[in-house]
C-alpha cells in the first residue's frame, strides 16, 4: 500500500488584496506530494504558482492575504493551524524553500559561512562544519574553504544559487519547495542546477516541489505534475501519463507551445490572448475565453475535477478520444 503523501493541500483558497479589494486569487487546489518523488508545477504567469505555496508557509506578508478555506496537512501536522513560532520552527529544518533569486535567501553584509551557522543556530542545533562541506560538494562548489568566507556580491548568481540549494537541504528537510530556482541564472548553469535537485532528492530521498516554466525539466525531472491556471489546477497526474496524452485544452495548448519554440512543430503555436487577472475572474472556467474547445456551460461554471490516469482533470469539453500525443 502507498504510503500517505509528504504534503496533502485539499480545497486551498485564497485571496489577496488587490486594487484595495479582497480577491479570490486560488481557488480550490487540491494537490498531493509523494514522499521521496517531485511534484513539478506549471502554469503562466499568474496563475497563482507562488501565491499557493507562500501563502500556506506564511512566507507573505501576513496581511496582504486571507486563505479563505482548505487544508493544508504536512506529514500529518495542520501548516494552517501552526503558530509563529512553530513555523518558524519547521521552515528550513522540516521543509526548505528555494527563492527564484539568491538574493532573497542570503543577506549582503554576511558571509557564506555565517548564513550555514544562522541555519543550525535558529534550530537550536550544533554547527556541523563536516555536513557543510559535504552539502556544498553536492552542490559542486569547490575551494569550499575561500568560498565560505566570502560575501554574496562575491558569487557570480549560478554560485549563489548553488549556496541557496546547499542552506536548504543542509538540515536534510524532507520537503523542498523550489519556486523557478533557475529563472534568474544563464541557460548554461540551469540543467546543472536541476540535475543537481534531481540528484538531491535521489540521494537523501528529499521530496519536492519544483515550480518552472520548462517542459523538458518537467518531463526529466518530476514523478507527477500539476499544471494551474487561473488559481485552479487545470491538470494533475504521472508526468509520464500527463504529457503522453493531453486530455486537458489548456496543457494541450503549453505543450504545443513548447514544441513550437524547440522548433519540433512545422507551424509557429502560440496560445491567443492572455491569462486574466484575478480582478477579471467570473463564474466560469477561467481559460473559456482563450479555450478552442469551449461550449455554452464554459462560461457559467469552474469544471469539476475528473479522475483520470492517476490524477485529475478540470475541463467540460476534454480532448478524451485517443487524447494528443505530446511525446
Ligand atoms: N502581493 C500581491 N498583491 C496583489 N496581487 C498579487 C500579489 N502577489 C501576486 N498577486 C497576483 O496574484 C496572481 C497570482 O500571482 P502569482 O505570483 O502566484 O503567479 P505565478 O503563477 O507565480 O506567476 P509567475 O510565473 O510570474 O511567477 C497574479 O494575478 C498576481 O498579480
Ligand atoms: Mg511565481
Amino acid at each position: 500500500m502507498k504510503s500517505k503523501p509528504i504534503l496533502d493541500i485539499r480545497d486551498y483558497h485564497v485571496s489577496l488584496w488587490i486594487q484595495e479589494m479582497m480577491t479570490p486569487v486560488i481557488r480550490g487546489v487540491d494537490l498531493s506530494v509523494n514522499r521521496g518523488e517531485i511534484l513539478g508545477i506549471l502554469g503562466e504567469s499568474g496563475s497563482g504558482k507562488s501565491v499557493l505555496l507562500k501563502t500556506f508557509l506564511g512566507l507573505m506578508k501576513a496581511s496582504s492575504y486571507n486563505i479563505t478555506s482548505g487544508e493544508v496537512l504536512f506529514d500529518g501536522l495542520s501548516l494552517l493551524d501552526l503558530t509563529l513560532a512553530e513555523r518558524t520552527a519547521l521552515l528550513g529544518k522540516e521543509i526548505a524553500f528555494i527563492f527564484q533569486n539568491p538574493t532573497q535567501t542570503l543577506s549582503p553584509f554576511k558571509t557564506v559561512s555565517w548564513h550555514f551557522k544562522e541555519v543550525f543556530r535558529i534550530h537550536g542545533l550544533d554547527y556541523k562544519i563536516e555536513k557543510v562541506h559535504e552539502v556544498l560538494k553536492d552542490v559542486g562548489i569547490q575551494n569550499i574553504t575561500a568560498v565560505l568566507n566570502m560575501y554574496p556580491y562575491q558569487l557570480s548568481g549560478g554560485m549563489g544559487q548553488r549556496i541557496a540549494i546547499a542552506l536548504a537541504v543542509v538540515l536534510n528537510p524532507k520537503l523542498i519547495i523550489a519556486d523557478e530556482p533557475t529563472s534568474a541564472i544563464d541557460a548554461s548553469l540551469k540543467l546543472k542546477i536541476l540535475e543537481l535537485l534531481s540528484k538531491i532528492n535521489t540521494k537523501y530521498n528529499t521530496s519536492m516541489i519544483l515550480v518552472t516554466h520548462d517542459f523538458d525539466v518537467i518531463k526529466r525531472i518530476t514523478h507527477q505534475t500539476a499544471v494551474m491556471y487561473g488559481g485552479i489546477v487545470m491538470s494533475y497526474g504521472d508526468t509520464n501519463d500527463l504529457f503522453s496524452k493531453a486530455v486537458h485544452p489548456y496543457t494541450l495548448g503549453l505543450i504545443k507551445c513548447a514544441n513550437a519554440l524547440k522548433g519540433e512543430a512545422h507551424e509557429i503555436y502560440q496560445l491567443e490572448g492572455y491569462p486574466k487577472s484575478p480582478l477579471a475572474f467570473t463564474a466560469g472556467c477561467p481559460f473559456a475565453e482563450r479555450c478552442a474547445y469551449k461550449s455554452s456551460i464554459c462560461e457559467t461554471v469552474i469544471p469539476k475535477a475528473e479522475s483520470f490516469a492517476g490524477g485529475y482533470y478540470r475541463c467540460c469539453n476534454p480532448i478524451l478520444e485517443g487524447g494528443f500525443s505530446a511525446k
